[in-house]
């Protein structure tokens, strides 16, 4: 575990000001904890090793009307084989889908893979969380005030 270190951070008030009703309706009990996810959540965006394991998801919002989109993106997934874990595909409305893909393998052929879905021509939105041992090794005393997840398993990532 590292040790705790105090830092000062030079802030617009008026951010600062909806900075705290943002997590104040999350529920935070004050600042540092609100700034430290905030920390780790962009830290997890990108991997430091590519060959690191890692569970992912990757969050699409694309036109379903745009010609061969949705058999493109059903290809690309054939494609990775057993890298795609789920799917879950909501219709958003007449033109839009929501697709969430679970992903899993090393973190350098799942963001290659992540980067070449989200940049298909018709994809309006894209977003790749990268979770899993990632987390431990970004807070390896896995030491959260809040959550159930205390436990420890093993995981059986090739
Ligand atoms: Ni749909």
């Amino acid at each position: 575990m590292s040790d705790l270190v105090r830092f000062g951070i030079a802030i617009d008030g008026e951010l600062l000001e909806r900075f705290d009703e943002r997590i104040g309706e999350k529920g935070y009990a004050n600042r540092s904890e609100a700034i430290r996810d905030l920390i780790r959540a962009d830290l997890l965006e990108r991997s430091a090793d590519p060959n690191a394991p890692t569970t992912a998801t990757l969050t699409l919002v694309y036109d379903h009307h745009v010609r061969e989109l949705t058999e493109k993106l059903t290809e690309m997934q054939h494609g990775l084989g057993h890298h795609v874990v789920s799917t879950l595909h909501v219709h958003l409305d007449h033109d839009h889908c929501l697709e969430v893909i679970v992903l899993r393998g090393p973190a350098g052929v799942i963001e290659k893979a992540a980067h070449r879905i989200v940049a298909t021509k018709g994809v309006i939105h894209g977003r790749l969380t990268l979770t899993g041992p990632l987390a431990h090794a970004l807070d390896p005393a896995h030491h959260h005030e809040h959550g159930p997840h205390t436990h420890t398993h093993d995981h059986d990532d090739e």
